[in-house]
């Protein structure tokens, strides 16, 4: 199955990162040089889509002109002769059609993936949550992969110790073991109550959804927090056995925290080829500060 479309939520307030996204959307926070937001619309392109639905709020203003073509800035970096990084900015909303919708109040992570619909269209589409940033694009790809031969959708799990069961939506999983290592979804819970999480597999922020779940979602009562949960359209998926999770060991960094972020900087940075050693040799080289 080819995966076409991606919907990127983005439409949050970034508490866990104020006062910074007071004024910047977390999804503008960079690593290193690069917007967490670009990172994610990388690993979208990478798995083969072509159109990036990003849901975002009117109030992110920032988030609409990042994503704007600027033939203007283009021009000067190139008269400033770094042709390379004209390049790079040129195919900034070009390699790739991106769509921002907006979702008028904070109304879940369900809702904002609903107001996608229109921009959609009728395929599978993925949902990459862009608070966190994989390590390694090929997810995507896998994921794409179980729901092109299911027809199904695909969530992607990682286990976590216990005690963090409660910040995510938890899965049981069924016996049967599909090609890719893929198991029926049996049962999902959003944010456990400590000590009643079914699994310690948690979702993580990757999916790659049937487009039946744009109907389920409209069928979903809002929780009492007046948030609609995509884990409430995901279990009504699954007792019709539609809905399949794939458990991957992928490094995964939550950038919606503070330390999050700077772990994922720090990690990304190291890694890249142009400036890792000499990020490596300055942090080798650092001296323990006495505390
Ligand atoms: C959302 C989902 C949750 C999932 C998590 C992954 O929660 O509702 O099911 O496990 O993303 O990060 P949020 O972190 O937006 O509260």
């Amino acid at each position: 199955m080819a995966l076409r479309t991606a919907v990127i939520p983005a439409a949050g307030m970034g508490t866990r990162f104020l006062p910074a996204t007071k004024a910047v959307p977390k999804e503008l926070m960079p690593i290193f040089d690069t917007p967490v937001l670009q990172l994610v619309i990388d690993e979208a392109v990478a798995a083969g889509c072509e159109h990036v639905v990003v849901v975002s709020s009117r109030a992110k203003t920032a988030i609409d002109a990042y994503l704007a073509p600027s033939d203007d800035v283009v021009r000067r970096v190139r008269d400033s002769g770094r042709g390379d990084l004209a390049d790079r900015l040129a195919r900034l909303g070009r390699d790739v059609r991106v769509t921002v919708v907006y979702q008028d109040r904070p109304r879940g992570l369900g809702h904002a993936v609903a107001c996608a619909r229109g921009a959609v269209g009728d395929g599978h589409f993925a949902v990459l949550l862009p608070d966190e940033i994989m390590g390694d694009a090929s997810l995507l790809a896998d994921l794409a992969s179980v729901a092109g031969r299911t027809g199904g959708t695909t969530v992607a799990l990682k286990e976590v110790p216990m005690a963090e069961t409660s910040s995510y939506g938890v899965v049981t999983l069924g016996d049967r073991v599909g090609e890719r290592g893929e198991r029926p979804v049996t049962g999902v819970v959003e944010k456990p109550a400590p000590g009643t999480a079914p699994s310690n597999l948690v979702i993580i922020g990757r999916y790659v959804l049937a487009p039946s779940m744009f109907d389920l979602l409209d069928r979903v009562e809002p929780a009492p927090n007046g948030e609609i949960y995509l884990t409430e359209a995901l279990l009504a998926g699954a007792r019709d056995g539609n809905v399949f999770g794939m458990v991957t060991d992928v490094d995964r960094f939550d950038t919606g925290t503070p330390m999050g972020w700077l772990q994922a900087a720090i990690e990304l940075v190291a890694r890249r080829t142009d400036v890792g050693p000499a990020f490596d040799e300055w942090l080798g080289a650092r001296a323990p500060r006495g505390r």
